[in-house]
């Protein structure tokens, strides 16, 4: 009786290792997009085409789905905020990595899923090795590119889930996938931050006495306080001024900003096309991928967000600083008559709002309509 058992534990286990798709499966690749930090607020973000995306699959002969995407860990904050100051000494909490999963959320969380390719199980199990290999060599995140606005060189490379995805497509599209139809267009979100001079590496960043105030400062405004809109306006503009000291991945860049340096925008952006050549993509020598039931996924910061964090990376990369701060000045001395006529109610906790409002507003100057993005354009 118990071999039995054992035999029926041991068949099922090897269903288990098994599961995936078959040799004859024609496999659908999806691009997947969810709005932006949608546990805490719903699809608002998606209204300023904020997204969270990844690469969904599905078998046209089974109903076996399978979904990959890269991720900030433990958030997005954590990669632009220190963990804390100590000792003098900046210490940081941020990795990135790419998360699979033996089936595709299907829970509502993704607003839009997009056919993009076919492939065969073939490709597909090559296409985990690549994801693997990138999940081992690219274990940091980067919420934006650096930018010479005169010379138009990229400094830093943006390693976001968008980055992911494209490099994905790449990848699968040289492994021999093949479009759904030749007019497919699909679109990311950049965020870029602007410098006219090239960047200077700063050496033991995290001890240096001008580094750590400028993130003493970040952490300050962070912490939400029961300020004035201009009493905040005006901590940014001080934090803005001059420099950015960029982390990225164990090292600090001193940036010069622009006069307008952060840009958001949501466009249309090419996808691999010409002949494939394998040599463009980069696979591990010994691949050993298993489909593990590792369900460690992350689609929505389970911890919460604060509002003062969202505002802050709202701010840093979805908008120019400046311009919301403008826009919201504006508001207020046209709708009011000054300055003193704001309220103190208006502490962080209304300001969400507001923004949102600020958002509309420079979505309609940027695109020009409400229907999506329409170019590279700087805010
Ligand atoms: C991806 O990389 C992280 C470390 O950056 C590691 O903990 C994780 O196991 C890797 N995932 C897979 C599926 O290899
Ligand atoms: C191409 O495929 C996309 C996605 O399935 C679809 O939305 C679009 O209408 C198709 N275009 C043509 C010309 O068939
Ligand atoms: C933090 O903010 C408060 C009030 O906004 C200010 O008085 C204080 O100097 C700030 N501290 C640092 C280290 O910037
Ligand atoms: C914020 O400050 C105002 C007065 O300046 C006060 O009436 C209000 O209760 C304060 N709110 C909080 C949450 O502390
Ligand atoms: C960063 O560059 C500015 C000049 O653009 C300079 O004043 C500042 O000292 C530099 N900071 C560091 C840490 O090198």
């Amino acid at each position: 009786m118990n071999k039995i058992i054992i035999f029926i534990l041991f068949l099922i286990s090897i269903l288990q290792i098994v599961r995936g798709f078959t040799d004859t499966d024609e496999i659908v690749v999806l691009y997947l997009e969810a709005p932006l930090f949608f546990s805490k607020f719903g699809t608002l973000l998606a209204n300023v085409n904020a997204f969270h995306s990844g690469l969904g699959f599905y078998s046209l002969n089974s109903n076996e789905t399978y979904q990959v995407d890269f991720v900030a860990v433990p958030g997005v904050l954590e990669s632009i905020l220190p963990n804390r100051i100590e000792n003098g000494e900046i210490i940081w909490n941020t990795s990135g990595k790419v998360q699979f999963s033996d089936s595709i959320d299907n829970t509502g969380y993704w607003s839009s899923e997009k056919e993009i390719m076919t492939i065969n199980n073939e490709i597909f199990e090559t296409f985990l090795c690549w994801a693997q290999n990138y999940n081992e060599s690219l274990s940091y995140y980067q919420l934006f590119d650096v930018l010479n606005r005169n010379t138009d060189e990229l400094l830093v490379k943006s390693v976001v889930c968008n980055d992911f995805v494209w490099a994905g497509f790449n990848s699968l599209y040289n492994l021999g996938g093949k479009y759904i139809n030749d007019s497919i267009i699909a679109s990311r979100d950049i965020v870029t931050l602007y410098t006219r001079e090239s960047i200077e590496y700063v050496q033991d960043g995290s001890t240096n006495i001008e580094v750590i105030s400028f993130y003493e400062a970040m952490l300050n405004i962070s912490i939400p306080k029961n300020q004035t809109i201009n009493g905040l306006i005006e901590e940014l503009d001080e934090l803005f001024k001059g420099n950015f000291y960029l982390y990225v991945n164990g090292d600090y860049y001193n940036v010069t900003l622009d006069s307008s340096p952060f840009s958001f925008a949501y466009s249309e952006t090419p996808l691999p096309i010409g002949e494939r050549d394998l040599s463009n993509i980069t696979l591990l020598e010994s691949c050993h991928f298993q489909h593990s039931s590792e369900n460690d996924i992350i689609l929505n910061n389970k911890n919460g967000i604060g509002g003062g964090w969202i505002f802050i990376i709202i701010l840093l990369s979805f908008t120019t600083v400046y311009l919301v701060g403008g826009i919201l000045i504006n508001k207020f001395k046209n709708e009011k008559s000054g300055s003193d006529l704001i309220p103190n109610k208006d502490s962080w906790s209304s300001l969400g709002g507001l923004i949102s409002d600020g958002f509309g507003f420079i979505k309609s100057k940027v695109t020009g309509s409400t229907s999506g993005g329409n170019g590279y354009s700087s805010i």
